[in-house]
């Protein structure tokens, strides 16, 4: 055969390869408002720098007449392409073909990008459209589903692990994306959950729904599974894109800057009127994030799930950071289960990846009560204060308003290696709230009182004026210093700038053992 019926023959193939499930599948895809694997990379990656592994592999099988079907590529597209002009390894499951099950090659084309994406130190983004375990192929697939676990745990603080969930991801499926850093669904059509709605009838007699079950909202707002929830594939392809700007390429890259020009000198006289005089009125801590970081690049993380949390990525005089902030305007800011589990996994992400944490903190403690006490808030708890202790990137705390407690401690205090620790004038910093103080330490005064209301007010305000504000901390050198509001822009700014070059370490060890 001549060099040109050769590739002749090559391009026949590949166009056969493009067509994965041909085109009546694919037109199914498009009625279910699915875009196919390969429409999904084009939306993912810059313009024509898509290259392609192993569009040519197909399975190996022969059990249940499965030799006679075979499609070029074996249900998913693989290779490594550019977003914003850096290196990602992506690979993107074809519904079309066998519904994107899990094969043996299947699984080899995906391990092959990972191990691509490890030796090169680059992002993986997986796009999950899958039946699951490639039935026909019974305990081989297991196998490949496990060999890319293994490779997501090695990868795991490496190199960032994206995934996109845009159809089915159930059974051990799940355990791809659970491993992975963050899961980006999309509503309507995915839907992750370990037993199906059919199992969960007979098992547990509830009628579910898929969506119900296991869909975007739920995940995003309830298992907390699920980081983002997008109404479109769109959508939720231009949320990884957007991720990336924040995050290295790797454990050992610095994150990428990005200055939009806004001023490291801004003042924000807004700042100084935003914590309400009265300790029980909320604010939005949102706005105080906003105000402070460059205009426009809060990029929240979680946003539906555990409320009384916020986090999330911006920049700040053009440098990436990861924010974790209170919020007393959801369960007045108090640490909780879901809480303390969310920011803990996200101060770990950042420190894998020498994103430097900023800390707003407005905390009235742990959140009381059985649900919280049975539910492991001492072990949930713990979490989030083994994850600032652990992490060596530059760590600075703002005190809006209240720290009492534990969670004084636990929110990135001087004590667990807080390296800049501010506070507002508002800032209220004590074992307790002023009432409960009050309560415990005045009890027979209070008991004994002709009008003990009045008397428990009375020493409530003792107790505020003496112990309920940041002064007693800046005398200790707990707090490095008391700033205006208005200025938190600028001295954050400085801060980071000062611990540019910043040098810590743990004791060396295997491993950790956080409570988990
Ligand atoms: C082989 C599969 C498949 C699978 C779907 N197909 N799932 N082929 N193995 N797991 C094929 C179908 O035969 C069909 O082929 C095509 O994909 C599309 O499937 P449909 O059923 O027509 O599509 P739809 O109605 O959209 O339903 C999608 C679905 C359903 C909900 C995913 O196909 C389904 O329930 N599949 C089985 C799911 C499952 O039980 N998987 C195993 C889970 S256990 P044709 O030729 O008609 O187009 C597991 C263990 C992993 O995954 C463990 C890891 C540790």
């Amino acid at each position: 055969m001549s060099l040109e019926e050769r590739l002749k023959q090559l391009e026949q193939l590949r166009r056969q390869a493009e067509l994965g499930g041909g085109k009546e599948r694919i037109e199914s895809q498009h009625k279910k408002g699915k875009l196919t694997a390969r429409e999904r990379i084009e939306l993912l990656v810059d313009e024509n720098s898509f290259e392609e592994f192993d569009a040519f592999v197909t399975h190996r099988s022969s059990d249940f007449g499965l030799e006679k079907k075979k499609y070029l590529g074996d249900g998913v597209v693989t290779g490594c392409g550019k977003i914003n002009g850096r290196l990602v390894y992506i690979f993107s499951q074809d519904f079309t073909v066998f519904g994107g099950s899990l094969s043996e090659a299947h699984a080899e084309k995906i391990v092959k990008i990972m191990k691509a994406a490890l030796k090169t130190g680059a992002p993986v983004i997986g796009l999950n459209d899958s039946g699951g375990a490639r039935i026909q192929e019974g305990v081989v697939s297991l196998g490949g589903y496990a060999d890319i676990f293994l490779l997501n745990t090695h990868a795991s603080g490496v190199i960032p692990q994206i995934s996109l969930v845009l159809g089915p991801c159930a059974g051990g499926a799940v355990y791809s994306p659970a491993i992975t850093d963050f899961v980006i669904m999309s509503s309507g059509t995915s839907y992750m959950f370990v037993t199906g709605p059919n199992v969960v009838k007979t098992v547990t007699h509830e009628e579910v729904s898929s969506e119900e079950l296991g869909g975007a909202e739920v995940h995003a707002s309830k298992s907390g599974v699920a980081h983002f929830a997008c109404d479109t594939e769109a959508d939720a392809i231009a949320k990884a894109k957007r991720l990336l700007l924040y995050i290295p390429q790797n454990n050992i890259e610095d994150p990428p800057t990005a200055d939009n020009g806004d001023s490291p000198d801004r003042e924000e006289a807004a700042l100084n009127k935003i914590v309400p005089d009265s300790a029980n009125q909320p604010y939005d801590i949102k706005d105080v994030i906003e105000l402070v970081v460059d205009k426009g690049s809060f990029f929240e993380v979680h946003e539906m799930f555990a409320q009384n949390m916020v986090v999330g990525f911006a920049h700040l005089g053009g440098r990436s950071i990861g924010i974790i902030a209170n919020q007393p305007a959801v369960l007045a800011g108090c640490l909780d289960i879901n809480s303390s589990r969310k920011g803990a996994r996200f101060v770990r992400f950042c420190d894998c990846f020498n994103i430097p944490l900023l800390v707003f903190e407005d905390v009235p403690g742990f959140m009381p009560g059985t649900d919280q006490e049975h539910g492991g808030i001492i072990k949930e708890g713990a979490k989030l204060l083994y994850a600032f202790c652990e992490a060596t990137v530059p760590k600075v705390t703002v005190i809006t308003r209240k720290a009492y407690g534990g969670a004084y401690d636990v929110m990135n205090s001087k004590h667990v290696r807080g390296d800049m620790n501010y506070a507002w004038p508002t800032a209220e910093i004590a074992v307790m709230g002023p009432k409960g103080a009050a309560e415990i330490i005045f009890k027979k005064e209070i008991a004994s009182a002709k009008d003990p209301e009045a008397e428990l007010k009375k020493k409530t305000e003792e107790y505020r004026a003496q112990f309920a504000n940041p002064f007693k901390a800046a005398e200790r050198g707990y707090i490095d210093d008391i700033i205006e509001p208005k200025t938190t822009r600028a001295r954050l700014i400085r801060a980071f700038e000062m611990l540019e070059n910043k040098k810590d370490s743990n004791p060396p060890k295997k491993h950790g053992n956080i409570p988990l």
